[in-house]
């Protein structure tokens, strides 16, 4: 199974969802990579976009590529956003933030109409939780909001440790918005959106990787049975 061909499939079946005069959410991560990459293509073909990036690599990427971008400040509405996902559940409930861009991914995902979450077959499960759950946090008091989101979690069904999110070097991975990513390793969450519910009334605890009644559409791609539009 050639997964980049798989993720560059969902991303182009994604691209046909596309309206000129769109204003779209673009996403960050491996399969939303594609999807910027097959958009240019169209941009220097003449179709007029704009777009607002999830993370500073979806920024570069789409300016080197000659996508135009805006901003939320200017464009707090948008018609629709496309990104990846690191799990996909059949109520299309996800989880999102391997790449640790959650924060802004849910911020313009809340400001668009409708979101397509784009990916190979592999991030589709039936129930959440396989995947590390990504909690962005604020730095300070950091120890307490760790325990208090193990504590959050294992109250809602699904113990396990939530495990600071750090680069090859060793150092704490720092967020675009400057805060830290626990990883929270919980097997099967079987409430979401009272895990998500619970994680947000914690203080130190920015943003979860729980996306729950955000995303619209997911387009997977599967080798056994090509590409699979599946509409909320
Ligand atoms: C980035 O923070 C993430 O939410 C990604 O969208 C998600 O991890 C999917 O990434 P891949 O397409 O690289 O699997």
């Amino acid at each position: 199974m050639d997964i980049e061909k798989l993720k560059r499939a969902a991303a182009a079946r994604a691209l046909d969802m596309v309206q000129p005069g769109m204003k779209l959410g673009l996403g960050t991560g491996s399969t939303a990579k594609h999807f910027v990459e097959l958009l240019a293509e169209r941009v220097q073909g003449g179709l007029s976009i704009v777009g607002v990036p999830t993370s500073e690599v979806t920024r570069l990427q789409a300016e080197s590529l000659g996508v135009p971008l805006t901003t939320l400040e200017e464009t707090p509405e948008l018609d629709l956003t496309i990104d990846g996902a690191d799990e996909i559940a059949p109520d299309l409930s996800v989880i999102k933030g391997g790449g640790g861009a959650l924060l802004r991914e849910k911020i313009v995902a809340a400001a668009s109409a409708r979101m397509i979450v784009i990916a190979d077959v592999t991030k589709w499960v039936q129930v959440l939780g396989r995947f590390l759950l990504p909690v962005e946090v604020n730095v300070f008091g950091f120890a307490a909001t760790r325990h208090a989101v193990e504590k959050a979690a294992a109250e809602m069904g699904c113990p396990g440790p939530a495990l600071l999110r750090r680069t090859k070097e060793g150092h704490p991975f720092v967020t675009d918005g400057g805060h830290w990513i626990l990883d929270a390793a919980l097997e099967r969450i079987p409430d979401p959106a009272a895990l998500a519910a619970r994680l947000c009334q914690i203080p130190g605890v920015v943003e979860h990787g729980l996306f729950i009644g955000l995303v619209t559409t997911a387009i997977l791609a599967d080798p056994a049975t090509g590409i699979r539009v599946i509409d909320k």
